[in-house]
């Protein structure tokens, strides 16, 4: 068999992880990246392609002879190009990994993922939606649960859509706020939820529709700050394996969420086949489900690639031909962390542009690309979050050292990490 010709669409750490992993696959061809990043090249060809204009990227699919589409981020998914190719016979043979359109309403309406749950006694927060033509019910709903409040837009909105409301007149305010437009279209429905209590993780799951595949499960640090505090930013860190998604935990995982999640998908003929990532909490050692996400997470990819012992080429390839039963996924035992390295001032705003030095110096970590440009013999900054410098480790100790003196070693104006990944773990 020839082997797989791929393109890898997106730009961020997560996708340098998977172009990573991919690389060492005995079943790939030639690898695209589209468009990439300064680190991605080192594992294939980036594209000057925007993932979202699906004409050029057919176009690019047919030219270059390419076998499997894989889509990182959610956008290209919730705006159907899983439909988009399976609609045109030149390339409806083409794999593509990641939902269809139905399926990617997992996370790109909270109102359907909701739904979704209920329809299929998935245990999550209990909830109202709301539009403008019942934001009474909304204040009344507000008024039967107890503080704090959570406001979520239904709709996309860059991981900034959830409002959480330390007093009832806060969430009055900001569900009317939230409707009038704060996050445009995104919040012209608004999710109320009641608000759990606990300590979270990510769960991901590979499936062809059918069988699926349970991936190493994660945990990821979103605030700025040392201790979970300050803003929320795209995530500062992740660490693998997380000590309380323990056999008695996952089994749970498995039969309450998992199983009926796969079941739901079917008995709505909802075509899946790609990752689902399970974002829960762990509300007094009963998995509960804060949310859906139809591709990996980041930063986890850049811990949970590290673990996967497979060639995740065949495991992509398994899921599109429907035959992921045929495979067993093999988890390396070590601890796995990344530690992402920003620009200063970010989530607010931040310079770009600023010179990377010392990458060459690093040893004994794997440092993925997130925000980086690749210039004439060197690499400097282009986002919030620059790199990702993951390690493995007997422990989680081990590893976070190891991270940390490469860190050291690399160096732009106002570099900041957090040095407290996986604080909140045995
Ligand atoms: P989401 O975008 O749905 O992941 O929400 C962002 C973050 O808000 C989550 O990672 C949680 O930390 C928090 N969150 C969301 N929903 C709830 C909830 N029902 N109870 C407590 N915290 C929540
Ligand atoms: N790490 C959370 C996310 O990818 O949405």
């Amino acid at each position: 068999m020839a082997n797989l010709n791929i393109l890898l669409l997106g730009s961020g750490g997560r996708e340098c992880a998977l172009a990573w992993k991919m690389s060492q696959s005995a079943r790939l061809g030639k690898l695209f990246i589209a468009p990439g990043n300064g680190g991605t090249g080192a594992y294939g060809e980036n594209v000057a392609l925007s993932p979202l204009d699906f004409d050029a990227v057919k176009a690019f699919v047919i030219e270059n002879h390419i076998d499997m589409v894989v889509v990182g981020n959610e956008d290209p998914l919730v705006a159907g190009i899983y439909d988009y190719f399976k609609a045109d016979s030149k390339v409806a043979d083409v794999m593509v990994i990641g939902p269809s359109k139905a399926g990617a309403q997992l996370e790109g309406s909270k109102d359907f993922a909701k739904g979704f749950m209920q329809r299929h006694g998935i245990p999550t927060a209990g909830y109202l939606s709301v539009t403008k033509d019942n934001i009474e019910e909304g204040y009344r709903f507000l008024e039967s649960l107890k503080a704090p409040y959570v406001l979520k837009a239904d709709g996309l909105a860059a991981g900034k859509g959830v409002l959480i409301l330390p007093s009832l007149d806060e969430a009055k305010k900001e569900l009317g706020e939230m409707l009038n437009g704060m996050f445009g279209a995104s919040s012209s429905t608004v999710v109320i939820e009641e608000f759990l209590s606990g300590i979270e993780c990510s769960v991901f799951v590979l499936t062809d529709g059918t069988n699926y595949q349970v991936l190493p499960v994660a945990k990821d640090y979103k605030r700025i700050g040392e201790g979970d505090t300050g803003l929320n930013t795209g995530g500062m860190g992740a660490i693998s394996p997380v000590s309380f998604a323990d056999d008695e935990f996952m089994q749970k995982v498995n039969d309450r969420i998992i199983v009926p999640t796969i079941k739901g998908l079917q008995e709505e003929n909802i075509t899946y086949r790609g990752f689902i990532f399970l974002g829960l909490i762990n509300v007094e050692g009963n998995p509960m489900v804060i949310e859906y996400n139809v591709r990996m997470g980041d930063p986890e990819t850049e811990v949970v690639m590290l673990r996967i012992e497979n060639d995740l080429v065949e495991l992509l390839e398994a899921t599109a031909n429907q035959c992921l039963d045929t495979k067993a996924v093999k988890i390396d035992p070590r601890y796995a962390v990344t530690v992402m390295m920003v620009s200063g001032g970010y989530p607010g705003s931040y310079e770009k542009g600023k010179a990377i030095s010392g990458l060459d110096k690093v040893e004994g970590s794997i440092v993925f690309h997130a925000g980086t440009k690749a210039t004439d013999g060197g690499h400097v900054t282009s986002g919030g979050r620059v790199l990702a410098v993951s390690s493995y480790g007997n422990s989680k100790d081990e590893a976070l050292h190891q991270s940390w003196e490469n860190i050291a070693k690399i160096d732009f104006e106002g570099k900041y990490f957090r040095r407290d990944i996986g604080f909140d773990l045995k």
